[in-house]
């Protein structure tokens, strides 16, 4: 019988920890390269941008989580994703979400393009993504729930569609974790991470991961990290591991809060729309229920006017204005100039995205002070206003 998924971030089904003088954190393999006794008798291990015991053993926890076959860990979400990007050749078409993470329309615009590779942004959460499919297309992309929209997408759905045709389904699982929606069940064939958020769960560590259960993939993969060298370093691949060993609290944590502040920003006067997936009115709701074990913990909300929104961000203590997400401290971002900042101001226009969006990741603060903090910055404009 499986492990649950609680028991799986902290251990490794069959992991020999005897072998490593039963020490119980598993150790870090700080070596840049491994001895040989002579040719053709590696210990398994021959330089660490091939491969490292401490990033193998994170990879295998993070492949354990998604349902893979392999997982590997990258030095950012974004040499995650391009090395996605490197399965691709000069001529492919990519069809991707029109909501997604500003890093990654960038790399898309500006390098993926540039090398070939071609893509049609379309809302893969409403559209009928097949009739946009042509020749050429190799794969969909998409992110659910979508940042910083909160567009939700059918990936069963899709999956069936993109196995008819023939081509790959990539899902970006950031904004959930595995520990609350694993895409490769639903019959996605990749999925990526940025491990700087909810698995690493704590604001300090970049990390990426790219998962598969297609061993093709996972081949040209494997060659493309060591080719590339965007592996993720020992000492970060230890801080990752330790952080995924609290992912379920800290979410469930983080969720619970997160549905209290979502509640208590549907009440102020001032907040014009608030976009959680957990609220039975999101469009995405039954979806949710059916293909994630929780709604997450990021909030988009809409204040009444630009000045207000730049007044929230000035004035926040304990939550802070700042870019990620998926940490233990709450964190308030300004998409227009921040993960979005390089996105065309009519695809932001498009989306609903403006300078009176904001998003709150909701970190495990007690929620009372959260919404107190919020509840102050709101009090002081209003006495402002009023002289
Ligand atoms: C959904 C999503 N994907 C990918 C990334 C990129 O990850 P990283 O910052 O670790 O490179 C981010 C970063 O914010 C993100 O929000």
């Amino acid at each position: 019988m499986d492990y649950g998924i609680e028991t799986r971030c902290l251990h490794l089904e069959g992991d020999d920890a005897e072998n490593r003088y039963g020490a119980i954190s598993f150790p870090i393999y700080q070596t840049a390269t491994f001895a040989h006794r002579g040719v053709g008798e590696s210990t398994g291990y021959d330089y660490t941008r091939l491969q490292n015991p401490t990033r193998e053993q994170l990879e295998k926890i993070v492949a354990s989580l998604e349902k893979g076959i392999d997982a590997l860990a990258f030095s950012s979400g974004m040499a995650a994703i391009g090395a996605v990007m490197e399965l691709f050749h000069p001529g492919d078409h990519l069809i991707i979400d029109s909501d997604l993470y500003g890093g990654s329309v960038r790399l898309f615009g500006s390098i993926s393009e540039k090398n070939g590779i071609s893509f049609t942004s379309v809302n893969c959460s409403q559209d009928d993504v097949g009739n946009y499919i042509t020749e050429k297309t190799k794969a969909v992309y998409i992110e659910t729930p979508t940042n910083p929209m909160m567009n939700v997408t059918d990936i069963q759905k899709l999956s069936e569609l993109t196995k008819e045709k023939g081509i790959l389904l990539i899902v970006d699982n950031t904004f959930l974790s595995p520990y609350l929606q694993n895409p490769l069940e639903l019959g996605a064939d990749i999925v990526v991470h940025s491990g700087t958020k909810y698995l690493g769960g704590h604001n300090d560590t970049i990390a990426g991961f790219v998962v598969t259960n297609n061993e093709k993939i996972s081949e040209r993969l494997r060659f493309i990290i060591k080719t590339t060298g965007a592996g993720l370093a020992p000492f970060d691949s230890w801080l990752i591991m330790r952080g995924i060993q609290t992912l379920p609290v800290r979410m469930d944590r983080a969720q619970d809060n997160a549905a209290r502040m979502a509640e208590w920003l549907l009440k102020q006067k001032r907040v014009k729309k608030v976009i959680y997936p957990g609220l039975a009115s999101h469009p995405g709701y039954e979806i949710m229920k059916k293909q994630c074990r929780g709604f997450g913990a990021m909030i988009t909300f809409e204040v009444d006017d630009k000045e207000f929104a730049l007044f929230l961000l000035r004035n926040v203590r304990l939550i802070r204005f700042a870019e990620s997400l998926g940490g233990t401290e709450t964190l308030l971002t300004y998409p227009v100039t921040q993960t979005h900042a390089d996105v065309p101001d009519e695809e932001l226009a498009k989306n609903g995205i403006s300078d009176r969006t904001l998003r709150m990741s909701v970190g495990i603060e007690a929620v009372e002070d959260l919404i107190g903090d919020l509840e102050r910055v709101f009090r002081l404009k209003e006495e402002e206003n009023n002289g």
